[in-house]
C-alpha cells in the first residue's frame, strides 16, 4: 500500500502540484483543505477531506483512517497587502490554526512535517544572494506569521520531537507540464499569471510597479522557481525526513534573478505579441532585488531546478491559462 501523506492546502496552487508529484513518487496524498482559496478540481491524486486545519477531530480521524506517515503544510493566507490591512486574519490562520494543526498531529504520533515558508521572512535584503543565515526581519505581517511558525516548529521539535523541513520559497510560477492543473488565485497578485492573462486579453493591463530601481533595466528582480521544481523539493524533503534525516531550513530558488522587463520581453516572445502594460510607481516595501542562495538545498537534498528557466515557466503558464479560457474554468 502506498504510504499516505497529509497535505494541508492540497487544493491550492503549490499543494496540488505537489500532490501530483507525490503520487508519481509512490505516495498517497490526502488533501486537507477548507477550499477558502483552493479548488475541488485541483484535487486529482488522492482523497479530499474538506475541513479546516484547526479541526482537531477531523485531523486525528484522518491520520488514523489513512495511516498517515507525515504531513506537508501548505494551508495559509498569503497575500502581502491583505496581511497589512487585516493582520489578525493572518495570525489566526498562519499561526493559531497552524499550531492547532501541529498539536493534533503531535497527539496522533506524527513526527515528520514539511512547512511552506517564504523569502518574505528575510525582509529587506542586506546582501545578495540571500542564504538561510541572512537576517530575518520581515516587513509585513505575512512574513512575520511565517517566521513565527518557523520558530514554533523549532520549539515543537525540542519538546515533542517533531522533525521538520522548512522550505523558504522564492517566487513560485508556471504550471503543470501536462496541463492538468495550474495557478488560479482570486485575486491574482503574481506577475507571471497576470502578464499571461493581460497578453491573452483575459485580464487587465499589466501594471509594472517601479522602473527606477537600481537594477540594470530599472525594474525589480526576483528569483522565479517553477512550481514543478517546488513540488520535487517537497518530495525530496519528505524522503529526507522518512530516512530519519535531521530538521532543516532551506531556500527554494534558482539563484538567478530575472527582471520584470525581461519577463515582459519573454512573454511577448511566447505569446507572439506585445503584452499591454502601463508603468506605475513602486509599491511600498518592494525591494529592488530578491535572489536566493540555493546551494544548501542542493547540498542537503540533492535538489536541482529542472523547469525553472524563464521559457518553460512562461510557456507552461500560458498553456494553462489558454486552456482555462477555453474551458471557462480559471483565469
Ligand atoms: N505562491 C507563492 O509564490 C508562494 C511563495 C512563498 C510561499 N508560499 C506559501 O506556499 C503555500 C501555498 O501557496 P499557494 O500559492 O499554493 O496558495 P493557495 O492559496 O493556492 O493555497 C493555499 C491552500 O490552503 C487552503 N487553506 C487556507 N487556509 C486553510 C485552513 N485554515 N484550513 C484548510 N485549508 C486552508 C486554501 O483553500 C488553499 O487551497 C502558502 O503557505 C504560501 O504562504 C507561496
Amino acid at each position: 500500500m502506498a504510504p499516505a501523506v497529509l497535505v494541508s492546502g492540497g487544493a491550492g496552487y503549490i499543494g496540488s502540484h505537489t500532490c501530483k508529484c507525490l503520487a508519481a513518487a509512490g505516495f498517497l496524498p490526502v488533501t486537507l483543505d477548507n477550499l477558502s482559496t483552493g479548488h475541488r478540481w485541483a484535487v486529482k491524486w488522492g482523497p479530499l477531506i474538506e475541513a479546516d486545519i484547526a479541526d482537531r477531530a477531523v485531523v486525528m480521524e484522518t491520520v488514523d483512517r489513512y495511516r498517515i506517515v507525515a504531513a506537508l503544510h501548505f494551508a495559509a493566507h498569503s497575500l502581502v497587502g491583505e496581511s497589512m490591512r487585516d493582520p489578525l486574519k493572518y495570525y489566526d490562520n498562519n499561526v493559531t490554526r497552524a499550531l492547532a494543526f501541529a498539536a493534533a498531529l503531535i497527539d496522533t504520533g506524527i513526527d515528520q512535517f514539511v512547512f511552506s515558508s517564504t523569502a518574505s521572512v528575510y525582509g529587506m535584503p542586506v546582501h545578495l544572494p540571500m542564504a538561510e543565515d541572512h537576517p530575518t526581519r520581515p516587513i509585513n505581517p505575512y512574513g512575520a506569521t511565517k517566521l513565527a511558525f518557523e520558530g514554533a516548529l523549532r520549539d515543537l521539535q525540542g519538546a515533542y520531537g517533531l522533525r521538520h523541513v522548512i522550505l523558504r520559497y522564492f517566487n513560485a510560477a508556471g504550471a503543470d507540464g501536462d496541463g492538468e492543473i495550474g495557478e488560479a488565485h482570486e485575486p491574482e497578485t503574481h506577475l507571471i499569471p497576470n502578464m499571461v492573462l493581460a497578453g491573452l486579453g483575459a485580464g487587465s493591463v499589466l501594471d509594472i510597479f517601479g522602473t527606477d530601481y537600481p537594477t540594470p533595466d530599472g525594474t525589480a528582480i526576483r528569483d522565479y522557481v517553477h512550481v514543478g521544481d517546488l513540488a520535487q523539493a517537497h518530495v525530496a524533503a519528505l524522503r529526507h525526513l522518512l530516512a530519519g534525516g535531521e530538521s532543516l531550513t532551506l531556500n527554494v530558488g534558482t539563484g538567478k534573478g530575472l527582471s520584470v522587463a525581461e519577463i515582459l520581453a519573454k512573454g511577448a516572445e511566447v505569446l507572439g505579441h506585445a503584452v499591454p502594460h502601463r508603468l506605475s510607481a513602486r509599491r511600498v516595501g518592494d525591494p529592488p532585488s530578491l535572489v536566493a542562495d540555493a546551494s544548501a538545498i542542493h547540498r542537503r537534498l540533492g535538489w536541482e531546478p529542472r523547469w525553472s528557466d524563464v521559457d518553460t515557466i512562461i510557456r507552461t503558464a500560458a498553456a494553462w491559462h489558454s486552456s482555462q479560457r477555453g474551458a471557462g474554468k480559471a483565469g
